[in-house]
Formats: C-alpha cells, structure tokens, sequence
C-alpha cells in the first residue's frame, strides 16, 4: 500500500516552495492564518503574496472583508488605492486589515519592497504572484484598456511583468454602467489581453437599483483566486458527480434516506471545477451551497438520480459516483399519509431494489470504452481493503475509493483508500476538500494513463 501524505497539491504544485519563500518575510501572517485552519493542513493560498488594488466605487467596502479573507486563507497582501478609493475606504483601514502600509501615490517616496529607489510601481508588482483589482471600476478598466499609467495602481498595472504576474479584476459598478457596450467592450478587450475577469453578482445596488453589475462576495472571489492558482490537471475534461443521499417516499410526509451530507461529492466538483473541468453535479437532498462555477441539479430519489446520470453521461469524461444511493425503495408508497389505526399492527413495508447507477454506467458501452473514465464510492464499515476491492471488481470501475461509513457521514474530514488494479493508495485523514484535491490529481494522472492503454482499465 503506497501512503500519500504531505501537503503539495497533486503534480508538484509548488506550494511548500512558496511558503518557505514567505515565511522569512511574514511570520505573523502564515502563524496567524495556520493557528486558523484545521488539522494543521496549510491554507489555500499558503506562500501566495497577492497586490490587492481598490479602484473607486461603493463595493470598496467588501475589500476590507476580501482583504481578511485572504490573509485568512494564508496569502500576504499589499494594498494599492486610488485617489477615488480613498473617497470610499480609508488607507487607515485597509493598513490595518493588510497590516502592510498602503500605497496610493506614485510620488510616495517610502521604501516599496525594500527598496529605496522612489519605484514603487516597479518593486510592489515584482514581488506579487498576482494583482486582484477589486473592486475594478469602470475608469479603471477603461484605463487598462488604454495603457494609461496616471496614478499609481495603472502605472503598477502596466508596467508588471506580465508573463509572470497575472491581472485579476472584479468589476463593480450599477447595472447601466456594467451593461453599457464601452464596458462590455473593455471586458473583453481586457479579457484578450490576458487579465481574467471574475464575474458580476446581481440584485439590490447601493443606488437603489436592481441588476448586474454588484462585486460578488469575499466568499465568492476566494474560491475563485484560489481556483485561479489550482493546477489545472483536468483541463478539457467534463466532469459527473454525485453527491449526498437519495431520499425514497413511503408516502407523502415520510421516506427512507441515509445520512451522507454530500460534504465529500461537493468537495469533489469543486476540487475538479479548480483544476479546470467543466463540472456538473448531480445532488440529492442536502443543503450545501454550490461550488463556483459548477452546474448543480438537484434530485430526490435513486431513480431521479439515475435518470439525470443517464442523460448527462454522454457528454461527460469523467464520472464520479460518491452518492450514498439508497439500494431498495419501498415497492408500492402510498399516495395518501399512512395513518395509526389503533390496531397496533405496524404496516409492513415491501421494498425493490433500484437501479444499481455505477455499476449500470460502468458496464454501458461508454464506460467499457474508456470514453468515461469511472470512479465509484464505497462506504464500508469494516474490512475497508477487500470490501472496496470487491466493489471495484463487482462493478467493473477502473477506480474505487473506500471510506468508512460512519467516520464520513457529516463531518468535515475524512480518510480515503484508493483501490485500483495496480493495489491501494491511502489518503491519511485531512479535510474533505483537501482530500478531493488530491483525489483529482490521480484521477488525472489515471484518466490520461487509460487513454493512452485502454485495455488496462480493470
Ligand atoms: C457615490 C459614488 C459611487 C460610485 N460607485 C461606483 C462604482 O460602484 N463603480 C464604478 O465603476 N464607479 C463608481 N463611481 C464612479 C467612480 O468613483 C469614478 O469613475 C472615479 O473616477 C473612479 O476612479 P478610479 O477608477 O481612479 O478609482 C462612483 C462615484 C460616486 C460619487
């Protein structure tokens, strides 16, 4: 059995590099954002030091919540403003929450980057592994789109190395300004040019209006940039997960269902969505939020789910399985409640058994071809090795990760075994996410070794 522990994001991610690179430099930020996250795992942007610039507009307010956001989850940041943001947040502020001194003149002649040389638009932008304007105004991207270099944040902007520091902009403006052809020209004038544009929220805006155009949440652009920095193994692939439990109705106010939460599938599509595929997720009942940039459909009972498999399998690559699928359904559910008749005779039950969804697309014509490269889930609770390899056989999955039970079922962490034909890989206990990651990663490296030899699949 090969054991995986560690924490580098699968295929080299050079993250431990990064961080030892920092550690020197901010102490006081990776002790405060490590004291911060469980299990000892490193942070998601752990070693990453990013430019944060706040460009005029009322959404500067989320910037202070971005800007704890990122130190929380491991970066340094340095906070660049405009004259016109000033208007909105003070620089008091944001050097507090970045505890790094603000820059908002190019005149400013205070050391940058520990260099003395007045450049500060030169030695801020050499450190950053990115610059995340947000907000990003629509001045401000009409600046970009020029090259226009006037004040200190678009001086930065142009004269970064582009090739090694990417421009990230969260627009964030009222919805006529966004929705107006300058913008959207800009957008995609912008988006040519290399910067990656995070999208737009919609609803109620500080003007009083009601649209596109508002900044999306802290929340929402941490997952975005830690997604943007995430290798991206799975590039080109499309992705079918499922997730959570199936319910299955004895009659209209009660069902048989199981306990999954649906923690470790979400962790999966988001895990996957990171490192680039196209991902839908296929959930049963449960009540998580969905990951950036995944498609969701929910569905209720086993057969709900195996009717949207089925159809979304054709245009799938990869299929994931993690669903805890109800086996049996109860054969004949009443459409009215079922009632105590003060007999004192409990009403008996007959069950069928449902559709078996992973063995069913395994065995299909696309899953025997290494078209669909297939992964199934077991949850055991005993006899973790043999069980899962059994199931794998049983099945005819090239990959088949076991997990016990009731060490699963709702919580945040998980242990995993990785049975394929070649033997087992253990995935020590860490978080879901964590986990999913580096489950993506052999599922990667797998999904490439079986088109290459397809024949070696089971
Ligand atoms: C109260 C107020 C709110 C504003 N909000 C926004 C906004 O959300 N988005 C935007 O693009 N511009 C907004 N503007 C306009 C910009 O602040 C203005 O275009 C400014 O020149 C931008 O400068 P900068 O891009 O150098 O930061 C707002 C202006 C005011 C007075």
């Amino acid at each position: 059995m090969r054991i995986i522990g560690g924490d580098v994001w699968p295929n080299g991610h050079p993250r431990q590099a990064d961080t030892l690179r920092n550690m020197t430099t901010t102490a006081n930020h990776v002790n405060q954002s490590q004291s911060e996250s469980d299990s000892g795992e490193l942070p998601d942007l752990a070693g990453k030091h990013l430019v944060l610039g706040l460009s005029g507009g009322i959404a500067c307010y989320k910037a202070a919540e971005l800007c704890r956001a990122l130190i929380k989850a491991g970066a340094t940041v340095q906070v660049v403003m405009t004259e016109a943001a000033g208007q909105f947040i003070t620089p008091v502020t944001m050097q507090a929450l970045s505890g790094r001194p603000v820059h908002t003149s190019q005149w400013d002649n205070r050391s940058a980057g520990g260099v003395a040389n007045n450049m500060a638009h030169i030695n801020l932008s050499r450190e950053a592994d990115a610059i995340l304007i947000a907000p990003c105004s629509a001045d401000f991207m009409a600046k970009l789109l020029h090259g226009r270099a006037d004040d200190l944040l678009s001086l930065m902007c142009l004269a970064r190395p582009a090739g090694k520091v990417p421009l990230l902009l969260a627009p964030a403006m009222n919805r006529e300004m966004y929705a107006h052809p300058a913008t959207q020209r800009n957008l995609a004038q912008l988006q040519s040019d290399g910067a990656t544009v995070f999208g737009v929220g919609a609803g109620f805006q500080a003007c009083g209006e009601t649209g596109d155009g508002r900044m999306l949440e802290p929340e929402q652009l941490l997952e975005d940039i830690v997604a943007f920095f995430a290798p991206k193994v799975l590039a080109g692939q499309r992705v079918l997960v499922t997730a959570g439990p199936t319910y299955e109705a004895i009659d209209p106010v009660r069902g048989i269902t199981n306990l999954s939460s649906g923690k470790m599938g979400f962790a999966i599509a988001r895990a996957a969505r990171e490192a680039g595929a196209e991902v839908t997720l296929v959930a049963g009942p449960v009540s998580l939020g969905t990951p950036r940039g995944v498609t969701r459909i929910d569905v209720k009972s086993a057969q709900n789910m195996l009717e949207a498999v089925v159809l979304l399998v054709p245009s799938a690559s990869i299929f994931v399985a993690t669903a805890a699928v109800a086996d049996w359904r109860p054969a004949a559910p009443s459409d009215k409640k079922i009632k105590k008749n003060g007999s004192g005779h409990a009403p008996s039950l007959e069950f069928t058994e449902n559709v078996d969804i992973l063995a069913t697309i395994a065995q299909s014509a696309t899953g025997q071809s290494g078209a669909l490269f297939c992964v199934g889930f077991a949850a055991e609770s005993h006899d973790l090795h043999e069980n899962a390899q059994a199931k794998r056989l049983r099945k005819k999955v090239p990959l088949l990760i076991g997990n016990i039970g009731p060490d699963t079922f709702g919580r945040n962490h998980n242990t995993l075994l990785l049975v394929d034909a070649q033997g087992s890989i253990a995935l020590p206990r860490a978080s879901k996410l964590s986990l999913a990651r580096r489950l993506v990663g052999e599922i990667a490296a797998r999904r490439v070794a079986s088109i290459s030899s397809p024949q070696e699949k089971s």
